[in-house]
């Protein structure tokens, strides 16, 4: 123990080195687990070093609180289904920034009690204290604001992305100066708690703070929630590094700090692949979504359309020579990835050119189309991003939509009145041939119709993703090539 205590820096410096070996081993799919392994050490250096570094730790306490935070984590763990993944992730941040706020009222009240006591009195029992200094209040203020703002932000999106009926979207003139009035009285009771340590003050700022993190995200459109995950993750790190000033401790620091600026740097690259900027995400209101407004305006034009069975389909794929393959929501809502997998297996089987072409935005998570095709164990390989694949669209005999809408929509590059004119996009347009499975002519997630899905070269194929794939392999089979 003493040893522990003793050492705590390097133990703490050895958690930091490996918590950036994390992310880097995170940022690949073939490294991802060793990231996973790296991150699991580290965090388990720093509850361990961190438990011996306490002075007077109540140790029944500290662990009745692992424990309960363990149940509940590996009970959600186990039983999370992939697509409430957003939510549940936009749930944990609020726990962070909550301990933050914890955290500093803990240490404003333990400060004041000590005031209270007097100097004389705690030096009559061996303690020596310090006055907290302004850097000290600073900190306190900031990660306690900070904080704030994260919990009730992330308690809103996670009743967003939950589809919770309290979670109300606003609207309407009045929201801007209420933002704006909410946070210039917040920064106001901050100030003055940093100036005169008046509690009175720090209850107000607190109060103010989750009053304005819930103001601040309501109005923001479904479309946009998950970049909003985001930035808050990137939110509950700075907290997180604030209270690591607080307390003095180096691992949270470093920690926090990751955590804000790899989140700033997803939140950017999921803006950058909506054509979105992080302002407009934040104060330009609604935008996609089931619920946006765009997607009910514009008299309904009857186009047509040409539709083929998955027999036709497979029939075709079997004898071309290079296929690649778009996953987008669908695939995820249909989970259709071990299928997609043996369809893919089977067509190369037959010397098919099989590749995936993976949209940094498609689905609704970061690097969802990723998780899903690692589960199915399709090769790293044979998984391709946006860019590298792009320009091999028009060498390739046939494209597979599979339950992918926005991401191929090619008004992104030709429609300039188009909301999503300017978002890059996979090119499917440009192969020979063209199949897309979906269940129906219905909108994807940014309300808007697809022209691919009129292309002459484009072969609707309706069905739930599953099935239809199903079908195509069996189809094959059939065929006996
Ligand atoms: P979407 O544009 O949402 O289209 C998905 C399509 O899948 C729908 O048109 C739907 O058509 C079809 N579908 C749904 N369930 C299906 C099933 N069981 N079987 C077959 N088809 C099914 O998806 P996308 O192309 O992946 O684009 C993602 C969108 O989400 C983008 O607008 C993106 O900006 C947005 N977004 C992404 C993220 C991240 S980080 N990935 C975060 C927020 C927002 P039917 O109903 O006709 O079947």
């Amino acid at each position: 123990m003493e040893f522990i205590r003793e050492y705590a820096d390097w133990f703490y410096l050895i958690g930091a080195v490996l918590f950036i070996l994390t992310l880097r081993g995170l940022s690949g799919p073939k490294t991802a687990i060793a990231g996973n392994r790296y991150g699991m050490i580290a965090m388990a250096i720093a509850v361990v070093t961190t438990f011996f570094v306490a002075e007077n730790p109540v140790v029944w306490m500290i662990l009745a609180a692992m424990a309960a935070g363990a149940v509940v984590g590996i009970a959600r763990a186990r039983t999370v289904p992939m697509t409430q993944m957003p939510e549940t992730v936009a749930l944990m941040h609020s726990l962070v920034g909550l301990a933050a706020v914890l955290i500093a009222v803990a240490a404003i009240i333990h400060n004041n009690k000590l005031v209270e006591l007097g100097p004389d009195l705690l030096a009559a029992n061996g303690v020596t204290f310090y006055e907290m200094s302004k850097v000290h209040l600073f900190e306190l203020f900031v990660g306690c604001f900070v904080g704030a703002i994260t919990f009730t932000a992330s308690v809103f999106a996670y009743g967003k992305l939950a589809a919770k009926k309290w979670a109300k979207t606003i609207s309407g003139g009045w929201v801007k100066p209420v933002q704006a009035l909410i946070f210039i009285a917040m920064l106001a009771a901050g100030i003055h708690f940093f100036l005169t340590g008046s509690m009175t003050s720090f209850w107000a700022m607190t109060g103010l703070a989750l009053a304005f993190g819930w103001v601040w995200i309501a109005p923001v459109g479904g479309g946009d929630m998950p970049v909003v995950v985001s930035l808050l993750n990137s939110f509950s790190g700075w907290a997180a590094a604030g209270i690591g000033f607080t307390l003095e401790n180096n691992m949270l620091i470093v920690a926090g700090s990751l955590v804000g600026s790899s989140g700033a740097i997803l939140s950017y690259i999921m803006c950058k692949a909506m054509n979105r900027s992080i302002i407009n995400v934040l104060f330009g209101g609604a935008m996609g979504g089931a619920a946006a407004p765009t997607a009910a305006t514009g008299a309904q034009v009857q186009r047509n359309y040409r539709s083929g069975s998955a027999d036709d389909a497979g029939f075709l794929m079997s004898n071309a020579d290079s296929v690649v393959i778009v996953p987008g929501y669908g695939m995820a809502q249909g989970r259709a990835q071990n299928a997609v997998k043996e369809l893919a297996n089977l067509l190369k089987e037959q010397g098919v050119t099989v590749r995936f072409a993976i949209h940094p935005v498609a689905g609704r998570m970061p690097g969802h189309m990723n998780v899903l095709l690692a589960e199915a164990d399709v090769p790293y390989e044979d998984i391709l991003e946006m860019d590298e694949i792009n320009s091999d669209f028009p060498a390739t005999d046939v494209v597979l939509v599979i339950g992918a809408n926005d991401v191929v929509n090619p008004a992104a590059k030709d429609d300039p009145n188009s909301p999503i004119y300017g978002m890059p996009i996979l090119e499917a347009h440009k192969a020979r041939t063209i199949m897309v499975i979906k269940r129906s002519m219905a909108t994807g997630y940014a309300g808007l119709d697809n022209d691919l899905f009129y292309n002459d070269k484009t072969m609707m194929i309706f069905g739930d993703a599953k099935k239809v794939v199903e079908d195509m392999t069996k189809a094959i089979n059939g065929t006996g090539h």
